[in-house]
């Protein structure tokens, strides 16, 4: 039988870190290490401000820390010492190569399992928890038992994380389910039980489900194609009730209550964003590929194209709405996360929207609440957004507040669902544009009536506000996109 005291979590991101902060807080009889090779990372773990701004973390960390949490840059001595050891570490897409912009790049996964196989002086169970193709765990096995010292035996099992950013830690305290895959031997089953108990401390049994580990794997693909479809599918419906008069929020209502579609993930949008829709979703693309499915790989596929027409399609709005040109013109973006309550910005649509609109010569100034300036100037000057830097230096200010952001400006574009947005000043704000005053609501979170009552040229995803405004919304239904 394996007993676990000791958890060691190699990856401190996004994913470790809260994730591990939840089991250090609801195992007390278990010491939980989180181990980075970044020290910075680690150094923030440690300080005050923690490297990632996510609801109720702070409390979490502060309650363990330095009692059964601990975050370390010693990589060796936290696997030395686990029995138990999760890896989290990032698998982006590859940007070169075989599978270049599809396939998942596993070179930190295999560099963490060929650092367990060096230092491990006892047996471990070693947790694939980081999104990965389905049969990595197999290469995990494969990388350690070439490796093995003796007297060591592995367990490879496959538990990937479910949690959402900007509600990790509400999302970990009571999980919808928690999945565990592993080989179906004795040894298998033992670390499964092993793993199984680390949850049941705070999850109840019935919603820690068992299965093969390749069944583990594809269901975490499965799970963010099925959500990323949705959107997709919500957002297809938009460039409908666009052309039509239908509003898509009534049709999201009306859809949604039917009990076999389900009301939530139904919210159209500017586009989905975040570290992992697009990357799993292409991910399962490439592997279809491989698996010489093509059919199957071109319906995923149509899901990220559907993603990209939206970010697209609202920014052509914006600039046609605006008299076709917004060379020079002032134009106010708020939010910048790629959803409200973090501060994380990775494949962001407020940075689709703004590399389209400064490659039309605007000048952009963004507010968000809680992403840092010099993240967004990094956002927006890296290679894949602009070949010409210096533009951004020249054209984008960051503003430390709304109010700023708007003055002077031509329009206002909501690109983040931020609650705060909802209660702005906006008499306060139209004083400060120029006129005719826009708003494009990207994420249809305003009183669009009320903004129009005030004066404003309302804009929004999925719906005709008024007579006036359709024509435009006409023009460009037939353009191509
Ligand atoms: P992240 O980039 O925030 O964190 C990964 C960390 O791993 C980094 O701090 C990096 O320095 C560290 N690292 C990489 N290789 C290492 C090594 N060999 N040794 C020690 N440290 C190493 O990534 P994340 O957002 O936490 O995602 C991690 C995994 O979880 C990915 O596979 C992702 O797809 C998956 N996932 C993410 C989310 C999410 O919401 N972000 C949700 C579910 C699953
Ligand atoms: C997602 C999955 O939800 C989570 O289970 C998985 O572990 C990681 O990937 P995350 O990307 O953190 O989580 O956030 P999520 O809430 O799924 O939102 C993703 C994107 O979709 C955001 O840009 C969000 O604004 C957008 N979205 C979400 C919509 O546009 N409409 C919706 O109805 C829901």
């Amino acid at each position: 039988n394996m007993t676990v005291n000791k958890i060691c979590c190699i990856g401190a991101g996004y994913v470790g870190g809260p994730s591990c902060a939840v089991i250090a807080h609801k195992c007390p009889n278990l010491q939980v290490t989180v181990v980075d090779q970044s020290a910075e990372r680690i150094a923030q773990w440690n300080s005050d401000k923690l490297p990632i701004f996510e609801p109720q973390l702070d409390e979490v960390v502060k309650a363990c820390r330095g009692h059964n949490l601990f975050f370390s840059t010693d990589v060796e001595k936290g696997i030395r010492d686990a029995e138990l050891i999760f890896i989290c570490v990032n698998t982006p897409t590859k940007t070169f190569g075989w599978g270049k912009g599809r396939a998942a790049d596993l070179k930190y996964i295999e560099s963490a399992a060929r650092r367990i196989a060096e230092v491990a002086q006892n047996s471990k169970i070693v947790v694939e928890k980081s999104t990965v193709p389905v049969k990595a765990a197999e290469s995990i096995a494969n990388i350690l038992s070439a490796n093995v010292k003796p007297g060591v035996k592995y367990q490879v099992l496959s538990n990937p994380e479910f949690l959402a950013e900007g509600t990790a830690i509400a999302d970990l305290l009571n999980p919808d389910r928690v999945l565990i895959g592993g080989d179906q031997s004795i040894e298998g089953l033992e670390a499964m039980e092993a793993l199984c108990w680390v949850y049941r401390h705070w999850v109840p049994s019935g919603n820690i489900i068992t299965m093969n580990t390749w069944s583990s794997e594809l269901s975490k693909l499965a799970a963010n194609a099925f959500l990323a479809q949705r959107i997709s599918s919500i957002n297809a419906m938009s460039a409908i009730c666009e052309c039509t008069g239908a509003d898509v929020d009534e049709v999201a209502h009306a859809i949604g209550t039917d009990s076999r579609i389900g009301p939530k993930f139904l919210k159209a949008s500017v586009g989905f964003g975040g570290s992992c829709f697009q990357k799993d979703v292409l991910n399962m693309v490439y592997l279809c590929e491989c698996l010489n499915l093509p059919e199957v790989a071109a319906y995923w596929q149509q899901v990220i194209a559907i993603n990209d027409y939206q970010r697209m399609r609202f920014t052509k709005r914006i600039v046609e709405s605006l008299f076709n040109t917004v060379t020079n013109k002032r134009i106010a973006i708020l939010g910048f996360a790629f959803k409200k309550d973090t501060g994380d910005t990775r494949e962001s649509a407020a940075i689709y929207v703004s590399k389209y609109l400064l490659e039309e010569g605007a000048h952009i100034r963004i507010y968000d609440p809680k992403v840092p300036e010099d993240q967004i100037i990094n956002d927006l000057t890296c290679v894949e957004v602009t070949d010409q830097p210096e533009k951004v230096k020249q054209l984008v200010s960051i503003c430390p507040d709304p109010y700023l952001a708007a003055e002077g400006s031509h329009a206002l574009v909501i690109c983040t669902e931020w609650d705060e947005f909802q209660s702005l000043d906006y008499q306060r704000i139209y004083n400060k544009m120029l006129k005719p005053a826009f708003i494009f609501d990207g994420r249809l979170i305003l009183n669009h009536q009320k903004l129009m009552d005030l004066g404003f040229k309302v804009e929004t995803i999925g719906k005709r506000l008024s007579r006036d405004q359709t024509k435009v919304v006409r023009t460009f239904a037939n353009g191509t996109p």
